[in-house]
């Protein structure tokens, strides 16, 4: 078997303090991490990931950053760099850039401050290619993950050649008109970035297509090595969802919602608080049905369950008030003295996710872009009511499993509430028939497969590469 080198921002393990100051293991927030975990413990893969917070340095001053079988090596930076770089460059503009998040008119502001954040962006990534370079044996298969590291692969290909590279990104791909909009420099650096990885991987052929235009795009690139490229949508853990659904605090949870929910018919979603996670236009189609189908008032809830992200960005915060508020003038607006129409929990309970998952008539994932969305696959292997999914089509996962989701355009207000009436309605044997030919499309590719696929897209590399 190969030497493999997993390498990603958020790693498997984290630390918080506690109201003593005492360092206290916390779980790891990301679904990216949380999914490669399973199948690299026991294994003694290398997993490079950074000290994200003083709890995290901490940590890994003291050397309590270990995981079983998982050999962590974590990179500390300078806390300023590696907030401009973690909030101003990875969450507030490459994830913006790819998933077409920007008010344009208005964002972003590329000013002195953030070719700042931009140098920072590079230091940390020198960072990571450092940590890689010591700890990686030779010609070892490194996996990178995700647009916190896009310069690394030039990095990795000038100091350590032997190395065959991955890149995975779990996000879309911005179009070459988006990408545009990053200083000119920066683009090429991020593309330079890129293509030094020996291979690129993507949730979807239509992320990979994204970025091929973007090397061919004479504004953006003028020539230079084109890595090979490969499309692998990441699948759930089935043993891991099964395992949480069997867990006594999910039976609890799943109590506490059967009796939320009495007679009526669940919706559920289940996001981060996350701008293209398009929670508020979720809200929107909620009134809607309740308008133009009255049938449905008093015998429908919505479940809208969303955690905290990313909290160092105002726009995050903003969009979490924006959810509330509007949570609350739809129950104000169609609630009664025994029924509201929203019940919104905004904390981080995973075990309650994973109850609403097996509890849900309609799962509602309507993203405005989104790389994959995990939470479409999960949902069909946690569910014991043959329930329906409502997917965007702006989601990487609805190229999967379009035939058995009913697909909505998530800007589209009316067609959403539409979908989930059609959903709400349908009768018992079309809604078993499709959750089980749903549920056995999602079986049909696990992690453990698309991280097969990212191995195999390294042995494939050719070393004599230039
Ligand atoms: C997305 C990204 C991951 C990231 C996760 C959580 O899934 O693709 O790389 O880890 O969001 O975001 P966070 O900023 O909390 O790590």
């Amino acid at each position: 078997v190969d030497d493999v080198v997993v390498v990603s921002n958020r790693g498997p393990v984290s630390f918080r303090l506690d109201d003593d100051g005492r360092l206290v293991r916390a779980g790891s927030g990301g679904g990216l991490a949380a999914t490669i975990r399973p199948l690299l413990l026991g294994s003694g893969t290398h997993w490079v990931a950074a000290a994200m917070s003083e709890a995290d340095r901490r940590a890994a001053a003291e050397g309590l950053m270990v995981d079983d079988g998982i050999r962590i090596e974590s990179v500390t930076c300078d806390p300023d760099d590696y907030r401009m770089a973690y909030d101003v460059v990875s969450n507030a503009t490459l994830w913006f850039i790819h998933h077409h998040l920007f008010d344009l008119p208005r964002r972003p502001r590329l000013d002195r401050h953030w070719h700042r954040a931009w140098d920072a962006y590079a230091a940390v990534n020198r960072s990571f290619a450092d940590v890689v370079g010591a700890a990686a044996p030779p010609g070892a298969v490194v996996l990178v993950q995700d647009y916190h590291l896009a310069l690394t692969g030039r990095m990795l290909a000038d100091t350590r050649p032997d190395l065959r590279t991955v890149h995975f990104s779990h996000t879309p791909f911005a179009d070459p008109s988006m990408l545009r909009v990053l200083p000119g420099a920066a683009a090429g650096e991020l593309l330079e970035g890129l293509a030094g990885f020996g291979a690129c991987g993507f949730h979807t052929a239509r992320w990979e297509a994204a970025f091929r235009a973007c090397l061919d795009d004479p504004v953006l690139r003028r020539g230079g090595r084109t890595p090979a490229t490969f499309h692998a949508p990441l699948g759930p853990d089935p043993e891991a969802v099964a395992e949480q659904a069997r867990s006594p605090e999910c039976a609890a949870a799943r109590r506490l919602l059967d009796d939320q929910v009495g007679d009526c018919q669940a919706i559920v979603r289940v996001d981060r608080i996350e701008l293209s996670k398009n929670i508020v236009r979720g809200l929107w189609a909620l009134d809607q049905l309740f308008e133009d189908r009255p049938e449905w008032r008093q015998r429908v809830v919505l479940v809208n369950l969303a955690y905290p992200s990313r909290e160092g960005l105002a726009d995050y915060l903003a969009y979490r008030s924006e959810i509330e508020h509007t949570a609350e003038r739809i129950n104000e607006r169609w609630g009664t003295a025994d029924w509201s129409p929203v019940l919104l929990s905004l904390e981080d309970d995973r075990a309650r996710s994973v109850a609403a998952l097996g509890r849900y008539d309609v799962l509602l994932v309507n993203p405005v872009r989104d790389g994959l969305n995990l939470v479409a696959k999960e949902g069909p292997i946690a569910n014991t009511v043959d329930g329906q999914l409502v997917l965007s089509r702006e989601a990487g996962a609805y190229d999967e499993l379009s035939p058995d989701a009913l697909g909505i355009n998530p800007f589209d207000v009316s067609e959403t509430a539409a979908a989930l009436h059609r959903a709400l309605a349908m009768g018992a044997d079309e809604r078993a028939a499709r959750a089980a030919s749903l549920r056995r499309r999602v079986l049909s590719r696990t992690a453990a497969d698309w991280l097969d696929d990212q191995r195999a897209a390294a042995r494939a590399l050719d070393l004599a590469r230039g």
